[in-house]
């Protein structure tokens, strides 16, 4: 028996047409397209192309896409000048900073400078406040992404172990929030965790965001468990794979996210939602501008 693919590249299509039948409905309407502002600092190669990947995708959406692109050795006063202005600025519904920043610059004081209702990242602490009171407005995009793929498998979350490996902000963190939110029994586990394995072969749901390749062994996994990788690592040899051994864990797993076209897609997809959710908020009697 192999699991069944949850196919991220797919759903992301799905995503991002019902996102644009949406802005044209909003365009029909007399309304605006809503914009993203996208900031990249500096040369790193990879956040270079999720950038990319991120601005190719707006237009696709219909997004308009406000380019940013930074040398490394821009000042913090400069980049919290350029969000004070994004943050004034009536076309622009999101800002993203693309994570991480050059070694000089304080990413928490940047995030906590974004307008909380222009933040389509969700990291700042008044949407991350939000999540963990159940009452959300602007949700981290993987995670929120990876809750669209688990309810595309049809699969009853309430009362189901789920494992989240990684402690992050970005990921695991808020990852556990969402689920928690669904109604799922979770555990976080990190560095200093104990029998990760025994954790892993207990849970009906495995999130792993560790950023090592094959960290996750598949005879680990429960018979039937939804495995979802946010790993994206590349090998020397040039091939990309993610955090789970994946031939072993298709063997055990009921379902399973392939590396690459699983979590990343959903990812991206997700931050256009995001922006898109942030306009029509933003425009709603409940938030001020
Ligand atoms: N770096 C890696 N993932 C992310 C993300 O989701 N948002 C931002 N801003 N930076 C990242």
């Amino acid at each position: 028996m192999t699991a069944q693919r949850i196919d991220g590249k797919q759903l992301a299509d799905e995503l991002i047409c019902k996102v644009r039948d949406r802005i044209s409905a909003r365009i029909a309407a007399g309304k605006r397209a809503p914009g993203l502002a996208v900031v990249l600092l500096g040369d790193d190669p990879a956040s270079a192309v999720y950038v990319n990947s991120k601005r190719k995708r707006c237009e696709e959406a219909g997004v308009v896409s406000f380019s940013y692109d930074l040398p490394a050795s821009t000042s913090q006063a400069e980049l919290l000048t350029l969000i004070d202005e994004l943050n004034a600025n009536p076309d622009v519904d999101g800002i993203l900073v693309q994570l991480p920043l050059p070694e000089h610059l304080d990413s928490d004081l940047v995030i906590d400078h974004i307008n909380p209702h222009k933040d389509v990242d969700g990291f700042h602490p008044y949407n991350f406040g939000r999540l963990a009171q159940r009452r959300p407005l602007l949700r981290p995009c993987t995670p929120r992404g990876i809750m669209t793929l688990l309810e595309s498998t049809g699969v009853e979350l309430a009362g189901l172990d789920a494992v989240v490996i990684g402690a992050s902000n970005i990921v695991g963190r808020p990852m556990a929030l969402e689920l928690l939110m669904a109604r799922c029994t979770v555990t976080i586990c990190h560095s200093k965790t104990k029998d990760l394995a025994g954790k892993v072969a207990a849970a009906d749901i495995v999130v792993a965001g560790v950023g090592i390749p094959n960290f996750v062994k598949g005879e680990w996994v429960k018979s039937g468990a939804i495995v979802i990788d946010v790993g994206i690592n590349r090998l020397d040899t040039g091939k990309l794979v993610g955090d789970v051994e994946f031939d072993t864990a298709n063997k055990q797993a009921g379902w399973i996210t392939p590396v690459p076209g699983g979590v990343g897609p959903m990812t991206v997809a997700t931050l256009l939602e995001n922006t898109l959710d942030a306009a029509e908020q933003r425009e709603s009697d409940a938030i001020q501008p």
